[in-house]
């Protein structure tokens, strides 16, 4: 059906940082699958350990027990603030099962008929249809109305936004049964959150026993330099979405709750494929890979080495760029509104210099490599911007 609109380039092979073309080009990919490929295309780790689990056994259902699930688990509590975790195969369907927990949570310790979530304008938590009514961007809502109801947004950094949406909504009675937010916002322009204003926002889910859920699809799995983004705002949430770079290119999803927040039952929830014996060994070799290797120390300095040469770029061209901003592998870079283009004919003309970079909203491209890029990769990426930014301005 028409829902993409494709690049005309046909990607047919792989390796590392670059891909190439059916005829025979070569492209430097900061892309990466929309950072998912967090070892690059073709890693020689997860060719070996999928070939070898491909050749053991695939798929059996979650009606027996599976060790490879069991220690992706084990791994993921091990290394989070969390102590359990449930497996689908998507953003959208992780974040589809935390919303129904925080109503869970919301009927059974709030005693709430019908719980609220909150969660921040310009979100974007998938394409569902409860994942969608959780974005805030009205324009992934227009033409599929009504809305799964249930959700209210406030601005994304702002206290007094979310402390007044609170006391509206919790005057008479408890009516909220959970804060659902990116801890740095992907899809809506690449937005950090700031400390003070995710502090305050911890202490009003403890005041108010309302379950903190981070949507870490996109900021999960090393991409920002630690293992988890709400590390970089030094708060623990109650439950945690990711997927994306945790398969590096296959599909896996999965919630993780600490245990105050283990309260789904038996027949609660489920999914057939989700943590399957292929899908598991494959975050598990993700996350291994990234340990053995190093690769968090990678991320840090790579992107540190890309914030610099971002920011280098947005004083030489002024009157395009705004800013560079971002966390570790997940940078962006912000057009002026008064830019003569924008985010989507940059990247465009980015394949003409064989660079695939993607746009976040109108005025962002974003940069989400591979978290093994080498240095002189980075400094391809710039090189190649700034000869993409020569040929538009
Ligand atoms: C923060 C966030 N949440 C959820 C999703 C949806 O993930 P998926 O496309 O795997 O359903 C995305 C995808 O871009 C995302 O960035």
């Amino acid at each position: 059906m028409d829902t993409y609109q494709p690049f005309p380039l046909t990607l047919v092979r792989g390796k590392g940082c670059w891909v190439w073309s059916s005829n025979g080009k070569r492209y430097l990919d900061a892309v990466a699958g929309i950072a998912t490929c967090s070892l690059g295309h073709s890693d020689d780790g997860i060719r070996r350990s999928l070939t070898r689990q491909l050749n053991k056994l695939q798929h059996v259902s979650n009606l027996y027990q599976i060790p490879e699930q069991e220690s992706l688990a084990r791994w993921l509590v091990d290394h989070s603030c969390t102590d359990k975790v449930f497996f689908c195969n998507s953003g959208a369907e992780a974040n589809e099962a935390a919303i129904k927990l925080a109503r869970k949570h919301g009927h059974t310790n709030r005693g709430i008929e019908e719980p609220i979530i909150l969660a921040a304008k310009g979100s974007f938590h998938g394409r569902t249809l409860a994942a969608v009514s959780a974005t805030g961007q009205p324009k992934y809502h227009k033409g599929f109305e009504p809305m799964v109801k249930g959700f209210e947004f406030f601005e994304f950094n702002n206290l007094q936004s979310l402390q007044s949406l609170i006391h509206k909504l919790e005057e008479n009675a408890p009516h909220i049964a959970a804060i659902l937010i990116e801890p740095l916002q992907g899809e809506g322009g690449v937005k950090p959150g700031e400390k003070k204003f995710f502090y305050g926002l911890k202490e009003l889910c403890k005041d108010h026993e309302l379950m903190l859920i981070f949507d870490e699809v996109q900021t999960g799995v090393g991409r920002t330099g630690n293992w988890w983004g709400y590390e970089k705002l030094n708060i623990e949430p109650d439950a945690i979405t990711l997927a994306k770079g945790l398969g590096g290119g296959h599909a896996i999803g999965a919630l993780l709750v600490k245990e105050h927040a283990n309260l789904f039952k038996p027949g609660d929830h489920a999914s057939t494929f989700g943590g399957n014996p292929f899908a598991s060994k494959a975050g598990l070799t993700v996350v291994s890979e990234i340990e053995r290797r190093g690769i968090l120390k990678n991320v840090t300095e790579r992107g540190n080495q890309l914030k610099e040469g971002l920011n280098k770029l947005v004083s030489t061209f002024p009157n395009q760029l705004k800013e560079a901003r971002g966390w570790g592998l997940l940078q962006g870079l912000v057009l002026r509104n008064e830019s003569s283009f924008n985010a989507q004919d940059f990247c465009n003309a980015a394949i003409n210099e064989k660079l695939l970079v993607v746009a976040a909203g109108p005025k962002v491209i974003r940069m989400v490599p591979p978290l093994n890029i080498k240095a002189n990769e980075v400094s391809e990426i710039i090189k190649r911007l700034q000869k993409t930014l020569n040929l538009l301005v």
